[in-house]
């Protein structure tokens, strides 16, 4: 696409030309106008000694003036064409100076439609007095909120000073240095001293609580929920000592958690000293809390180690469900940690199923030239990416030789991005096969990287946990419902665990053969479905419903639907909706009424998912 970079085809930004090497926010919210409107100050230091320009991504920004500040001498720019999704470059005139450093001061605006920020009006709160925003930049919505290198391999330390309504409070993925009251609003200020990818910006206000919860750990959250939300992720502490014994020591001083409104479109994101987590982690037992786990993880494989551009964003994600799963390992048994890997490779199974096997982005790197990463994303780099880490693992003789490996090439790159050959060298740097015949030898780095569909090896992993799931699902499919007893009690149905509950849900989902209605009003009967609070117990179950073509349960989806905006319950069952012509027309009413009320990329991702941006 037109003007984008040769290093990362989603920025149109030049680092190797000029580089960015520190961000200084200075900012002020107007809810009445739903934008954001100061400066922001970003030293620049020339790297390739014959230019004169310095290259920034944009999107929707209103650029007032721009100015070299040791030089105090207006800069030239030139801003370039709304390129599809992925804003406008931004073309700075290096002025004549002596050295290779800039201070370069931009005034702005953001935009209403910020593609980054989503705006909430009262109404639209648990608390329903005092409006809210939270930011959701990766993978390249930071150029929505400033100009900047937004490209995962510039990293910098970055500040911030922002004024806010005196009742809100202003949290950021920083650590918070000090609040100061004005007469009219409060000035919050922050700190990231570690360097810092742009799309690990965060920033969210509203009317916000806190209750400590650990150390070095707080929870916020709108007052309403924040006693459940303490009570679910109390055991965080746990959690980051399990992955500093596994990572090494925890570089981000504090880890915090926000819990966001509903329209959050992730279950968790993990912006530096406060991860943001989906409020549908509320189970009321704990028992969704591997995303805390893997947000944690991304502390060091993402956060202090990141992907260069987001080709190799499994190097993000695949190390990182890796190591969560060897939290949860450690916290629970081996044998969890395997049963957590055998769901995720359902899922794996379900994508590249959806996407066809041939298709390129089931590729663990991919080829965005032309794509936007929001298009790209899937399982894929999640599942295919620790399958191949743990692959790797055994190939090498297992966790004691792994995980000391791991340490090293964490500390090897930390503060640094990195592609995957960088990776693959090291590892053979370390693993050298020495000419010998073995397995590192045998490895199959150009299928594993570049050959489509699933997984060319699957471990052989533990199946104890899973095994109740499996023999349920198979008698229940035996089972003929007209003519027997059901196969079980509720009371055996209480005795299986969450995650066992789970996984049988998918594999009912996954079975070639649709069960009736009397059947599912028999399961959700045992398994108390109607009033689930588990959210990934209802998404299965309303999938399952949707297959069976339960038309009384539509509406039920539907309000779910308005209700939350994480992507992966949204958008698998729009899909369904959508393929079942009888609920198409009520999916696309529903949507296009309720799409306002969603984030940009939750409405772009489903409306591309029901064919109506074509
Ligand atoms: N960093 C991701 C979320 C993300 C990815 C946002 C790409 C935007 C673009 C986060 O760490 C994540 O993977 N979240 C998962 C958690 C799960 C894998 C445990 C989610 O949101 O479901
Ligand atoms: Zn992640």
């Amino acid at each position: 696409m037109e003007g984008l970079s040769p290093l990362d085809p989603s920025s149109f930004s030049r680092p190797d030309l000029a580089l960015v090497t520190n961000i200084e926010l200075n900012l002020s919210v107007s809810f009445e106008k739903k934008i954001f409107t100061g400066f922001v100050i970003l030293k620049v230091e020339k790297i390739d000694g014959s230019a004169n320009e310095v290259i920034l991504d944009t999107k929707d920004l209103n650029i007032h003036k721009i100015i070299e500040v040791d030089l105090d001498k207006e800069v030239k720019y030139i801003l370039g064409e709304q390129v599809g999704e992925f804003g406008q470059k931004l073309t700075l005139e290096l002025p004549n100076k002596n050295g290779s450093d800039y201070v370069l001061k931009i005034e702005y605006e953001t935009s209403p439609d910020a593609s980054g920020l989503q705006w909430l009006s009262p109404d639209q709160t648990s608390g329903k007095k005092h409006p809210y925003l939270f930011s959701q930049f990766q993978a390249v919505h930071a150029r929505s909120f400033l100009p900047c290198q937004d490209t995962p391999g510039v990293k910098t330390k970055y500040s911030a000073t922002i004024s806010a309504p005196p009742q809100l409070t202003v949290l950021m993925s920083a650590i918070r240095d000090h609040v100061r009251e004005l007469h009219d609003g409060k000035l919050f200020h922050f700190v990231q001293d570690v360097p810092i990818p742009s799309y690990l910006i965060a920033i969210a206000i509203g009317a916000l609580e806190s209750r400590k919860i650990g150390p070095r750990s707080h929870v916020w959250a709108e007052k309403e929920i924040i006693e459940e939300s303490a009570f679910e992720f109390a055991n965080t502490e746990h959690q980051l000592q399990t992955a500093e014994a596994i990572c090494g020591p925890y570089v981000w001083g504090i880890y915090d958690l926000l819990v966001l409104p509903p329209s959050f479109p992730y279950g968790g994101m993990e912006n530096p000293c406060l991860t943001f987590v989906t409020p549908t982690l509320l189970a009321g037992d704990r028992s969704l809390v591997n995303v805390v786990a893997h947000e944690i993880a991304h502390s060091w494989t993402g956060n202090l180690v990141t992907n260069k551009n987001f080709e190799h964003f499994w190097l993000n994600e695949g190390f990182t469900v890796f190591i969560e799963r060897k939290i949860v390992g450690r916290l629970l048994t081996p044998q969890d940690q395997d049963f957590q890997a055998l769901e995720g490779l359902a899922e794996l199974k379900d994508c590249v199923n959806r996407l066809g096997k041939d298709n390129p982005l089931t590729r663990l790197v991919v080829d965005l030239k032309g794509l936007h990463p929001d298009d790209a994303f899937s399982t894929v780099p999640y599942e295919k990416g620790q399958t191949f880490l743990r692959y790797l693992e055994e190939a090498v003789g297992g966790p004691s030789v792994f995980e000391p490996f791991l340490r090293k090439y964490f500390d090897a790159y930390k503060f640094k991005s990195v592609d995957t050959t960088d990776f693959k060298t090291f590892f053979i740097k370390e693993f050298c096969p020495c000419g010998k015949e073995n397995k590192v030898k045998q490895i199959d780095w150009d299928l594993w990287l570049y050959g489509a569909g699933m997984p060319p090896h699957i471990p052989d992993y533990d199946r104890t946990v899973g095994e109740v799931s499996v023999r349920l699902c198979s008698r229940l499919s035996a089972w003929n419902e007209t003519a027997e007893p059901p196969p079980l009690t509720a009371e055996d149905a209480k005795s299986m665990s969450a995650s066992q509950t789970i996984y049988f849900l998918q594999l009912v989902l996954d079975e070639p053969s649709v069960w009736s209605i009397i059947k599912l009003k028999e399961l959700e009967r045992l398994f108390s479905l109607g009033k689930c609070k588990n959210s990934e117990i209802k998404l299965r179950w309303l999938r399952i419903c949707m297959k069976a073509r339960w038309e009384e349960k539509i509406p039920v989806v539907l309000q779910w639907l308005n209700e939350v905006g994480r992507m992966k319950y949204v958008r698998p069952l729009y899909r369904d909706l959508y393929k079942w012509e009888a609920a198409r027309s009520k999916a696309i009413d529903n949507f296009k009424a309720n799409r306002r009320y969603m984030m940009h990329v939750s409405a772009y991702t489903v409306g591309k998912d029901l064919h109506l941006n074509e």
